[in-house]
């Protein structure tokens, strides 16, 4: 059976088997029902995997409907997906390319062992990386780091640097720069110096407009103030060697095709984390994700975290109709985090047609956001709670504190566990304006400490977890054509905005042009 004929979920008997399961008793469990039904709901519904415990307990599932899961997991061949991965086949059909960010997390293959060639691609380019990480870290001249990428150059970086700001044992300052609005890189270079500054270019292809722009300009800027040294100053982080080259960078760090943007924070791309945490912090982020690969690889499905929650995902998002989902971490560290998974999720599979390229008769991704969780307490959380959709949550919550102020992380712990209680649990009031419906699904991922392990872990987790929703999906989660179009026309409009010229656009294009080009 080929990448392309596995049974999509829609075409299988478990499929069919959930929906009268939803039709008949599913679609109207109770949380609070099923708890009082069964002390040992919390138990059969929580799951361990390294560094992240889950509890999925109050989300609207039972035994027998996890069951058919399992099912409809098994019938769509997951397991055989999952291990065409795990052996480098082309599973990215449509680009023809393995997807193999795994293999960037792990221990060296020895000679002779499949992928062992890319593996010591990978292990050479990590060492020379590290070396290179430590280096700046201990070239005191060098007090600004400012990467230059967007998307999964810039997402997985940004976050990763702030989430681990607690291990950051150096004091260089780390910037990120990806919008090409140049509001975003004029006020980065009004706070540096080019004697001081190391740029990084981060750009898998080293041809998206947006950094490239904004690499030139920064080039731009060093030059005329002064800048010398290009080869000190400026490194690349690229696929595309021989493009960083002839823009004039000799410090380039490699890495391949088949490591999706989106993806690849493990490879050359995470040099910013490295140069924050160090190569020994750095590795220890790679073993993170490379334990919880082998609880992917190897658990079976029924204790698999990441298809436990690929498997809650679609049978909100098939079943109940539900179409969003919120994150809510209760760690201000964990900030970005919202932001990294709405590429990881909605890049990924945010698809309307199968790998055959036939339109899907049902929903994909969901719309991912979410913003740290007691500020969204004072924001959003009202429609959570009181609003007319069903909104599932995904609580993320670290049990150590690394600060010493006293009082705030019990506040911050007893908030979570107060809204995912109060979500589920609800409150009955006549007056309507104060009834809470409560019944509202959430999950509740804990962390003991927020490490680079853990938080290596926390993010395999949710590569894997949608790698298992697109496998149901019958999509292939690892091409982005839906970004090609825009970037094709905006191409076409830039020099419209010079010139005027209006001809062939549509009448609300034409209309803005000429507005945006009034003085
Ligand atoms: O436009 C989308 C995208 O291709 C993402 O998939 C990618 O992460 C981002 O652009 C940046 O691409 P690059 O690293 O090649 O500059």
């Amino acid at each position: 059976m080929t990448i392309t004929q596995r049974p999509r979920c829609d075409q299988t008997p478990a499929w069919a088997a959930l929906q009268s399961h939803f039709d008949g008793a599913g679609r109207s469990l109770d949380l609070r029902d099923a708890f009082a039904a069964d002390t040992q709901r919390f138990a059969t519904f929580s799951q361990s995997a390294p560094h992240v415990f889950a509890d999925l307990s109050k989300n609207l599932i039972d035994v027998a409907t996890q069951k058919m899961l399992f099912d409809l997991a098994r019938e769509c061949r997951v397991e055989q997906h999952r291990d065409a991965m795990f052996a480098g086949d082309k599973i990215n059909a449509t680009e023809q390319r393995a997807v193999m960010h795994w293999l960037l997390r792990s221990p060296a293959v020895g000679a002779g062992k499949p992928l062992a060639t890319e593996s010591q691609q990978v292990h050479s380019t990590l060492d020379a990386m590290l070396a290179y990480a430590e280096q700046v870290r201990s070239d005191l001249a060098i007090t600004d780091v400012v990467n230059i990428g967007i998307g999964g150059s810039d997402l997985g970086p940004q976050m990763a640097v702030l989430a681990l700001d607690g291990f950051a044992t150096t004091g260089k300052r780390i910037h990120f720069v990806s919008n090409v609005d140049g509001h975003e890189l004029a006020a980065v270079l009004a706070r540096v110096r080019p004697s001081s500054t190391l740029f990084l270019i981060a750009s898998k292809t080293f041809t998206t407009i947006e950094t490239m722009t904004n690499a030139r300009s920064a080039k731009q800027w060093f030059e005329t103030q002064g800048g010398k040294d290009i080869a000190r100053h400026f490194a690349a982080l690229t696929t595309n060697v021989a493009a960083a080259n002839e823009f004039g960078i000799d410090t380039t760090f490699g890495f391949w095709d088949w490591v999706g943007g989106r993806y690849s924070m493990w490879s050359a791309i995470g040099l910013p984390i490295a140069i924050a945490i160090g190569a020994a912090g750095f590795r220890d982020f790679l073993a993170g994700a490379h334990a919880m690969d082998g609880h992917f690889r190897s658990t079976a499905l029924e204790h698999n975290l990441p298809v436990r929650l690929a498997l809650l995902d679609l049978w909100y998002r098939n079943f109940h109709g539900f179409t969003s989902r919120s994150i809510a971490p209760y760690h201000s560290a964990l900030r970005r985090v919202p932001a990294y998974l709405q590429q990881l999720e909605m890049e990924s599979n945010g698809k309307r047609v199968d790998v055959s390229g036939q339109a899907l008769p049902f929903g994909t991704s969901p719309v991912l956001w979410g913003e740290p969780g007691t500020n969204g307490q004072h924001a959003y959380f009202q429609m959570l709670h009181q609003g007319t959709d069903v909104v599932p949550l995904e609580f993320v919550a670290v049990k150590k504190a690394r600060h010493e102020l006293a009082g705030h992380h019990s506040q911050l712990l007893a908030n979570v566990l107060a809204q995912a209680q109060a979500l589920m649990l609800g409150k009955a009031d006549a007056g309507g304006h104060r009834h809470f419906p409560g019944n509202r699904p959430s999950t509740f991922l804990l962390l003991d400490d927020l490490t680079p392990a853990s938080l290596g872990a926390l993010i395999a987790l949710q590569e894997h977890r949608v790698f298992v929703s697109g496998a149901l999906w019958g999509i292939n989660s690892f091409d982005q054509w839906g970004v090609e179009l825009g970037k094709v026309l905006a191409r076409d409009i830039e020099p419209r905005l010079h010139s005027g010229d209006a001809s062939g656009l549509d009448g609300s294009t034409a209309g803005l042009l000429a507005r945006l080009r009034n003085a």
